[in-house]
């Protein structure tokens, strides 16, 4: 598993707030990070840690009170960078990015699945919006796409409606309609997680396919440490809004800096037969970051929290060792 290393998406800095009465819920907080192209990067960390607020932000479909404040999305093609945090969240610019450039997978296929259209009729809507004006050929490749998601008897299910598919069909449904026009970069926030173990692996191997034959890179939003293992080149793992440590699959692994990093890979259940991996909760809570005052967020639970120190500013990301970041005071260098 190799990637180039010319980056595709690039987020600097982003921050994307919800304005609710009770002060500003600071969901992303300073997120940054690159997708190369090619390549698989993994987003971890336990729930309300700003995963898919993240992966919204990019697809710019935050919405109300929710805000993108502040930082770039710099998607990269040959030709020019576009920073998506610029334009309009309605405009025609990101609609002829979002399921063309950009596509996008949720947990709950119902999100990107309208009720009222047959399957078929919303994988040839993307599709005639995006490659071909040519109804014939739109259908063939419909036709094409439900087959290679493992759809038996394509010819008869492009009439159905999404009520009438099981939960694992429609999340194949939304699969092919994410990958229907072959997009330069699949955000997949836990796509598997409602789906049994076989249907899993299926779908994993079915993204891993059309990745090597597309060039598509990935941002795989997961609890599952095992897919992390399996599918991705590098890891982010995130807290209360910000990225504490990112670094190849080996690092987080095996040499996992941030304490948070650690307890996280500590408190994974013990594999039993066909369980998967899920990441369980550390102890404590995670707070909610309304309003957080100035400070590491983990400092409170963590066995290491300096006095003083992390409980009164927010650490910097450093680059600790090549490759491998980490946002601790422990890892602060002097000077
Ligand atoms: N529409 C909203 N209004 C107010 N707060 C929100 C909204 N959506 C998300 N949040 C808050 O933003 C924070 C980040 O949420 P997010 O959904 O990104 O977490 P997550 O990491 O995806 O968690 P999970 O693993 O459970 O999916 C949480 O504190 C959440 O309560
Ligand atoms: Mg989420």
């Amino acid at each position: 598993m190799s990637s180039t290393e010319s980056p595709l998406l690039e987020v600097q800095d982003l921050k994307t707030y919800f304005f609710v009465e009770e002060g500003i819920l600071k969901a992303v907080d300073g997120v940054s990070f690159t997708v190369n192209q090619n390549e698989t990067l993994g987003l971890i960390g336990e729930s309300g840690s700003g995963k898919s607020v993240t992966a919204a932000s990019v697809m710019r479909i935050v919405s109300s009170p929710g805000k993108l404040v502040e930082g770039q999305i710099l998607l990269h093609s040959d030709e020019e960078i576009i920073d998506l945090a610029q334009l309009n969240p309605s405009g025609s610019e990101i609609r002829s990015i979002r399921g063309k450039e950009i596509s996008m997978v949720f947990q709950e296929p119902m999100t990107s699945l309208s009720p009222v259209h047959t399957i078929g009729n919303q994988i040839r809507e993307s599709i005639l919006l995006h490659r071909t004006n040519d109804r014939e050929e739109a259908q063939e490749i419909t036709l094409d796409m439900l087959d290679r998601v493992g759809i038996a008897n394509p010819a008869q299910r492009i009439n159905a409606y999404p009520h009438q598919l099981s939960g694992g069909m429609r999340q194949r449904v939304m699969i092919a309609m994410a990958l229907s026009c072959h997009p330069r970069l699949l955000i997949a926030d836990e796509p598997t997680t409602a789906l049994d173990v076989t249907v899993q692996a299926q779908i994993l191997d079915l993204i891993k396919e059309l990745q090597a034959q597309f060039q598509m890179a990935v941002l795989y939003i997961t609890h599952d440490l095992g897919v992390i293992a399996e599918t991705c080149h590098r890891v982010a793992v995130m807290y209360l809004g910000r990225i504490v440590e990112l670094g190849s699959v080996r690092d987080i692994f095996y040499r996992p800096l941030h304490p948070y990093t650690a307890l996280l890979l500590k408190s994974r259940p013990r594999m039993t037969q066909g369980a998967s991996e899920r990441l369980e909760s550390i102890e404590g809570n995670v707070p909610v970051p309304l309003d957080p005052p100035l400070e590491c967020g983990f400092h409170g639970r963590c066995p290491e929290a300096i006095k003083g120190v992390c409980d009164m500013r927010v650490p910097e990301l450093i680059e600790w060792e090549e490759g491998h970041w980490v946002r601790c005071f422990l890892y602060e260098k002097s000077g």
